[in-house]
């Protein structure tokens, strides 16, 4: 890039729309507006305790959300943040949010655009108070024609895309550094919030995952509720050198899935909040459209992989807004090797067929 050695977020989309001469600049205006809103965001967040940011928003009935979770403080000005920064530019038709029942259609008082927007303004919530990473994550899809054309308000249904028709997905990651991570479908860049500046600048080019990792995380107190190609999984990743893996694994845990998303762009590894028997009216713990979609593409798009276990994320075709999902993602010789598992006979079958035995020849 000619630019300079660090261009700004500016800068770098400004040069990738001199690839479409036919693009109207709205979609750059939308990308600044979000990060925008990511920069107010992480200026909160370093407040903490001397602005008041901590805890709970409200008493403890008005604090929970559609999710049934209690919102921090910083969950609700999170959300204001980013509804705000991003409702009147005239590049959007609607907004979705974890912290919202049901879609935000855009003001009649500002012009409708032509993409939606979906995020989480605060991921790994319950880092807050313990001054642990914690991120917003979005995903971008374009509107329905029929809104377009018709100028409608958007409803629900307008967002159930499967996730391979985002058209930009990101994160932004408070931590010792503020970053702000993107995918607009021709790889991955890293930005990191130049303090002096106040500005994003370009410092990791073209992220990849490496292939391979010997570094898994999942939630191991959830282990009695797993399902059988999970516990196949971690329990030879513990079995390390003496087990069919005949590596030794490492295991990490920060409870901010956006963090763990961050650890393993940079230097590979596998994440695991898988389907599980813990409650049977959730399909998972994490939200298609607003985690894993986004976090899907990130990962495909530097060459790792992002799944359900049984099939790929991004093709997922999602029924509700608020829906939950089991999500493996990461390296992606890991990911597939997880995957394998789920496509195999479960124990069942197992016990009813000798050739699928644990000594089986058909096991690698
Ligand atoms: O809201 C999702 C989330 O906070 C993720 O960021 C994180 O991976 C997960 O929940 C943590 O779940 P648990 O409380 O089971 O560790």
């Amino acid at each position: 890039m000619p630019l300079s050695k660090r261009p700004t977020l500016t800068q770098f989309l400004i040069e990738q729309r001199r690839r479409y001469p036919t693009a109207t600049g709205d979609f750059n205006a939308l990308i600044l507006d979000v990060a925008l809103a990511c920069k107010a965001i992480a200026r909160s967040v370093s407040h903490g305790a001397l602005g008041d940011m901590l805890g709970n928003h409200g008493d403890d009935q008005a604090s929970i959300n559609v999710q049934g979770e209690t919102q921090k403080k910083l969950d609700v000005i999170s959300n204001d943040i980013f509804i705000k920064s991003n409702e009147w530019g005239g590049h959007l038709a609607g907004m979705a949010s974890e912290e919202m029942d049901g879609p935000y259609p855009i003001p009649k008082n500002y012009p409708q655009g032509k993409y939606l927007l979906v995020f989480d303004p605060l991921d790994g919530s319950s880092n807050i108070d313990v001054n642990v990473s914690i991120g917003t994550i979005f995903s971008v899809l374009r509107a329905p024609q029929s809104v377009i054309d018709a100028g409608r308000e958007v409803v629900s249904e307008d967002f159930l895309q499967p996730g391979a028709q985002q058209v930009a997905a990101g994160y932004a990651l408070y931590g010792p550094t503020t970053m702000l991570v993107l995918t607009v479908g021709t790889g991955v860049y890293g930005f990191t919030l130049d303090p002096n500046l106040g500005e994003f600048k370009l410092t990791h080019e073209k992220i990849q995952i490496p292939a391979d990792t010997q570094e898994f995380a999942i939630n191991a107190s959830n282990s009695r509720f797993w399902e059988q190609p999970v516990k196949r999984y971690v329990d030879e990743c513990l079995a390390g050198k003496t087990g069919p893996r005949a590596k030794d694994f490492n295991m990490r845990w920060i409870a901010s899935m956006v963090a763990e998303a961050h650890r393993i762009l940079m230097r590979g590894g596998v994440f695991l909040y898988p389907r599980d028997t813990k409650d049977p009216s959730k399909a998972g713990r994490l939200r298609l459209l607003y985690e894993a979609n986004p976090i899907g593409m990130i990962m495909e798009q530097a060459g790792g992989r992002a799944s359900t276990g049984r099939e790929a994320m991004l093709t997922v075709q999602p029924t509700e807004l608020h829906q939950r999902i089991g999500l493996v993602f990461g390296s992606k010789n890991e990911v597939e090797r997880i995957e394998r598992y789920h496509a195999e006979p479960s124990p069942a079958q197992d016990d009813a067929n000798p050739l699928f035995s644990e000594r089986s020849l058909f096991r690698d």
